[in-house]
C-alpha cells in the first residue's frame, strides 16, 4: 500500500514528464560523479524540488535533479544528487525517491557513492562492488511509512545478476573491481579511529553514510539493485589523513575514470548482447 501523499507525488512526477519520457536504468550518482550527464543527449534536466516532499537541502558536490537522457541509443535515468538521513530526510523522503523512479519506468537501479576504506587490501582509487550492508544507521524507511510489508526479505537485496554481469565487464574491461560490505552510519560526522577498528571486527569492507535506506525502499518496491563505491580515503586511523568532505570530492573527481567507464559499459551492455566485444572507452 502507499502513502496517499506519495500517490500524489507519482501524479505529479507524470505531470512533470510532460514527454513520457521511459527508461529501464537509473543511475544514482555519488559525490563527484555528476559530470557523466553531459555524455546524454538530448538530456531534460526536472529538479527534485519539483516534487512535493523531494526538495533536499543541497551538500556541495549533491545536486537535486533528475537527468533524462538517450546514452547511445538507449534511455537513462540519472539522478543527481540523493536524499541523507543527516539532512533531515525522512522515511517518506526515501519513498518518494523511489516511487519517483519507478514512475519513469526503471526496474533497475546501479547506485554509486563514496566510501572510506576499512580494508587494509582496498586502496584509494578502488571500485568497490557492494555484496551487502551493515545498517548502524539505527534507521529504516520501512518504519514510519505507512507501508503493508514490513518483513522485508535482504538476502539478495545487492543482486547476485547485475553483480555477475558487472564484474564480467570490470574483468573485460580490466577495471580492477573488489567486493566488500558496506556500513552505513549516520554521519555526518567521520568515524573516530576506535569505530573503524569495531567496524572491522563486525566483517566491513567499507564504509560510507548514504544508500542504505535507498535501497532498502527499492527492494520493496521490487526493483534490482547494485552498488559500486569509490574509495574516497582510507577509514579514520588506517592512514595519515584528515578526513574532510573536500577531500572525498577530490579524491573522488582524481579516481571517477574507472567509474564513469565501467557506468558507460553498463549502459552500453543494455543494447548489446552480454557477450558481443565491446570497444568503448
Ligand atoms: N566515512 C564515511 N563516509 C565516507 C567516508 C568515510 O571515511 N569517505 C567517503 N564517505
Amino acid at each position: 500500500m502507499l502513502m496517499t501523499d506519495t500517490i500524489e507525488n507519482i501524479d505529479k512526477i507524470l505531470d512533470v514528464n510532460k514527454n513520457g519520457f521511459s527508461a529501464e536504468i537509473a543511475i544514482v550518482l555519488g559525490s563527484g560523479l555528476s559530470g557523466l550527464v553531459s555524455e546524454l543527449d538530448s538530456a531534460e534536466t526536472i529538479p527534485y524540488s519539483a516534487i512535493p516532499g523531494l526538495d533536499l537541502k543541497s551538500v556541495k558536490g549533491h545536486e537535486g535533479n533528475f537527468v533524462l537522457g538517450s546514452f547511445r541509443g538507449i534511455n537513462v535515468l540519472f539522478l543527481q544528487g540523493r536524499p541523507h538521513w543527516y539532512q533531515g530526510a525522512s522515511a517518506k523522503t526515501f519513498h518518494i525517491f523511489l516511487k519517483s523512479i519507478q514512475a519513469f519506468g526503471c526496474k533497475e537501479i546501479i547506485m554509486t557513492n563514496a566510501v572510506g576504506a576499512i580494508d587494509s587490501n582496498i586502496p584509494v582509487g578502488s571500485i568497490v562492488s557492494i555484496t551487502d550492508h551493515i545498517n548502524l544507521q539505527f534507521k529504516n524507511p520501512l518504519i514510519d511509512s505507512d507501508v503493508d510489508d514490513y518483513f522485508l526479505g535482504m538476502e539478495n537485496a545487492y543482486d547476485m545478476d547485475l553483480r555477475k554481469k558487472i564484474r564480467g565487464l570490470a574483468e573485460r574491461n580490466k577495471i580492477n573491481l573488489y567486493d566488500g560490505v558496506y556500513l552505513g552510519t549516520l554521519g555526518p560526522c567521520f568515524e573516530t579511529p576506535a569505530e573503524i577498528r569495531a567496524f572491522r571486527q563486525l566483517g566491513a569492507q567499507v564504509v560510507g553514510m548514504s544508500t542504505i535506506p535507498e535501497v532498502i525502499t527499492a527492494r520493496y518496491y521490487g526493483m534490482r539493485v547494485a552498488v559500486l563505491s569509490l574509495v574516497s580515503n582510507l577509514a579514520a586511523g588506517c592512514g595519515d589523513e584528515e578526513l574532510s568532505h573536500e577531500l572525498t570530492l577530490s579524491r573522488v573527481n582524481m579516481a571517477s575514470g574507472n567509474m564513469i567507464s565501467l557506468l558507460r559499459h553498463y549502459i552500453y551492455l543494455a543494447l548489446h548482447t552480454y557477450n558481443s566485444e565491446i570497444e568503448i572507452q
